[in-house]
């Protein structure tokens, strides 16, 4: 067995870190939670950041075996089918991604089937894969959304939306089939990990004076996450968690984000004039 090497990028513009990981140089990788560019205004879209990731897996002659997703990302838009258009691998997502599907599908194309599944593998909590040399294990993280799961390689967890940086705390619970409860016990099964392993962040929104960090360790988190260190019980993070939800509002790209996000990172497809169109439910959510 190798040990993983990482590299973190961080879009500023959505505060999101995705994450290369791999087995040796001329080896085996993973991308994990890719950000495609969108600038809701004008309706363009880029691939920025996703060629940063392009350029990483060419630099160090890298085969690409997965695009892996930690869940449904309401913020920004998935670039994991571009990716697997330019460099291959499958995209795979927790299991009750379908739940998700399920509820958003139809909101955004109610007369398609929601039937046909677009990602290549859906994993169980406990599930293992392979990158290369590296063995991967799936770790079920319910709480932000229902279908959250984090995949562990070595000492190294990718926890998409669940703990943030100490001094940011938590991810928000208030999405549908999201739980503040259910989020506190992925938290803390993730905390039960050696104090060591490193656990890989999907967003940093850092206050003035701090560089964004993608990164934190189990013992950082235990002694000083705002909202889930060791001294937080489960009743206090609930009650805080929720009267913090209260004052949230919606993502500026949650509508255009998962329409993509559950079609795998897909665009709609062309109308008849080339066009492609993302959809606005009006008075729906
Ligand atoms: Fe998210």
């Amino acid at each position: 067995m190798s040990s993983a090497t990482i590299q973190s990028f961080y879009d500023p513009t959505t505060g999101s870190y995705s994450h290369l990981c791999y087995d040796r140089p001329g080896g085996h990788a993973a991308i994990v939670d890719p950000v495609l560019d969108y600038n809701a205004a004008s309706g363009r879209t880029a691939t920025h950041n996703a060629d940063r990731l392009l350029a990483a897996l060419a630099e160090q002659r890298l085969t690409l075996d997965w695009i892996l997703e930690t869940h449904a990302h309401a913020d920004h838009l998935s670039a994991a089918a571009y990716l697997k258009r330019c460099a291959g691998g499958r995209i795979g997502i927790g299991a009750r991604i379908t739940e998700v599907q399920r509820h958003f599908g139809p909101l955004f194309t109610p007369d398609e089937p929601v039937d046909v599944q677009p990602f290549d593998a859906l994993f169980d909590d406990g599930e293992q894969f392979r990158i290369g040399t590296l063995n991967v294990e799936v770790m079920a993280l319910p709480g932000h959304t229902p279908a959250d799961v984090g995949y562990r390689v070595d000492d190294a967890v990718f926890i998409g939306d669940t703990l943030f940086m100490p001094d940011v705390g938590s991810a928000r619970c208030d999405f549908p089939g999201g739980d503040a409860v259910a989020l506190y016990r992925s938290a803390r099964r993730l905390l039960a990990l050696p104090d060591a392993t490193r656990l890989y962040l999907c967003h940093d929104y850092p206050p003035p004076g701090r560089a964004a960090c993608g990164m934190a360790t189990v013992a950082e988190q235990r002694s000083a996450n705002l909202h889930l260190r060791d001294a937080i019980g489960e009743a206090d993070f609930i009650a805080l968690r929720r009267a913090r939800d209260a004052t949230l509002g919606a993502p500026a790209l949650l509508l255009p984000a998962l329409q993509v996000n559950i079609r795998a990172g897909e665009l709609p497809p062309a109308a008849t004039n080339g066009v492609r169109y993302l959809k606005i439910p009006l008075d729906l959510l």
